[in-house]
């Protein structure tokens, strides 16, 4: 840490006090972590910190975790010890910090483990990480491990950073509503990481909505490990409503905001009233990340995910029905305990019914405490990765069919900024939320246009402004 002098006004004295500390943030795992990521951030530079995406310098280094997969404990656990031979060698005060799933459920392990990690902050204790770094950084404590439940915590995810770090970002913005699950899928290590559910009220989130269109958000993504149990204890149901669809309508009602998404909404509790909503309400763009896991009902049983396959394609097509353009996306273990040729293929089967726009294959990994752990018949590795290739190939070319589909189609899309591959051009999204790289001035980022798409690749769209004002 860099150490100025300034002269201490009432008697002159010289004194040394710290400046403040730079700080570096690296998050693994979905998108609930991106936003407690940036939560953790916009509390830091309040408190006066400066973010930095230098981890070769910074004072203070967390690192997000995300226990979900085995690889994705061990990408962070790697990382963690590349960072403390490099840091330590360099600045011997510097603290270095777990945070999120893996620190929620390791805790003092970590610690162990690696005795150099200074910080292990739980899940519900994000909005703590200013003080702790405080005591660490000032000497007063030398470990800090947090894991600890607290209730109210779900209301703490607040703060963004609006034009902060990450540039571009605030034409789109994160949303959390909820913490928690209570579904217990057998495979799934996040009701242990998470805790049970608790939804933030409707009059908050729809203030920090306000809030983030005065800034010039155009859309928002209302976030919750199950969306559609937002609220189930807390509010209930209205009218024929619930607890989510009376969000989204409260959200809708926010000036200044164009579209709203939201992810991800389970199955099983998908209401008519949500798939209504899809046609009552205009800024609800035609987008569902649905996890399906598997296509085989005797999969489905064993995973407790409380819907069958017929129920599942039932729910597609409604949704299909009031917006027939609407994207959906899904999540599929692959090699889950006992998964027979048999049971995969059901899957095979069902991405060719269902032709997702996109779809997030995962080799089934054996998660602590969790029930799936002692099931008879786990699968080999070798089986699990050859299946894991065939589904690939399957619905990769399904999804690339998908997108040559656009090709001449004129398309609405919101800019969000310079593209991520070549700054010199745009992205934006669709409303069914596919990307798209065009040519165009910066200052369209923000605005909904029309574009004309010309190419398309498996995961891109490439197309020209309909109007061609471009700078
Ligand atoms: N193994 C593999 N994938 C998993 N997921 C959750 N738990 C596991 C596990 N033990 C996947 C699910 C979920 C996504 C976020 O991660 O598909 O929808
Ligand atoms: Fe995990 Fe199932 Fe809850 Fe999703 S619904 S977070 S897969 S337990």
């Amino acid at each position: 840490m860099e150490v100025s002098h300034f002269l201490f006004p009432h008697d002159w004295r010289t004194v040394r006090v710290p400046e403040m500390p730079s700080v570096f943030i690296k998050t693994y795992g979905c998108q609930m972590n991106e936003r407690d990521s940036e939560a953790v951030a916009a509390q830091l530079v309040a408190k006066g910190y400066a973010m930095t995406p230098d981890e070769q310098h910074a004072d203070v280094i967390l690192l997000n975790t995300c226990s979900v997969r085995d690889a994705a404990e061990q990408k962070a656990l790697n990382k963690m010890e590349t960072l403390i031979g490099q840091t330590r060698k360099r600045n011997s005060t510097a603290v270095l910090g777990f945070m999120g799933c893996m620190a929620q459920s390791r805790g003092q392990e970590l610690i162990d483990q690696l005795p150099d990690v200074d910080l292990v902050l739980g899940t519900q204790k994000f909005h703590r990480a200013g003080e702790h770094l405080n005591s660490l950084l000032t000497g007063q404590r030398n470990k800090v491990v947090d894991t600890s439940e607290e209730a109210g915590s779900e209301a703490t995810i607040r703060e963004h950073l609006l034009n902060g770090a990450s540039a571009g970002k605030a034409v789109t913005a994160f949303v959390s509503i909820m913490q928690g699950c209570n579904q217990f899928c057998t495979f799934c290590i996040v009701p242990y990481t998470r805790g049970r559910e608790r939804s933030r009220s409707i009059k908050d989130i729809v203030g920090e909505c306000h809030e983030l269109a005065n800034g010039g958000v155009k859309e928002i993504t209302l976030l919750g490990q199950i969306v559609n149990s937002y609220g189930r204890r807390e509010i209930g149901v209205k009218d024929g409503k619930s607890a989510f669809v009376q969000l989204i309508e409260a959200v809708h009602e926010v000036e200044g905001l164009e579209r709203i998404r939201f992810t991800s909404p389970h199955p099983k509790g998908y209401g008519d009233d949500l798939v209504e909503a899809y046609a009552c309400l205009p800024k609800l763009v035609g987008n569902a990340h649905l996890p399906v896991q598997s296509g085989s009902d005797r999969m489905l049983k064993l995973m407790h995910r409380g819907y069958t396959r017929a129920r599942f394609l039932e729910l597609v097509s409604k949704l299909r029905a009031v917006q027939p353009e609407m994207g959906i996306g899904t999540d599929i273990i692959v090699g889950f305990p006992g998964e027979t040729e048999e049971d995969f293929e059901q899957t095979v089967s069902l991405c060719r019914e269902v032709k997702f726009d996109n779809a997030f294959l995962f080799k089934y990994s054996q998660r602590r405490d969790t029930p799936a752990v002692a099931m008879p018949d786990q699968i080999p590795e070798t089986i699990i990765q050859e299946r894991h290739a065939r589904l690939l190939e399957e619905v990769d070319a399904i999804r690339g069919r998908k997108r040559r589909e656009y090709r001449g189609a004129q398309i609405e899309v919101l800019v969000e900024g310079p593209s991520h591959r070549n700054a010199a051009r745009l992205e934006g999204r669709t409303r069914c939320n596919k990307i798209v790289v065009f040519e165009g001035g910066e200052r369209l980022a923000g605005q909904v246009i029309n574009v004309k798409i010309t190419d398309a690749t498996r995961s891109t769209l490439y197309g020209d402004p309909a109007i061609m004002n471009l700078n």
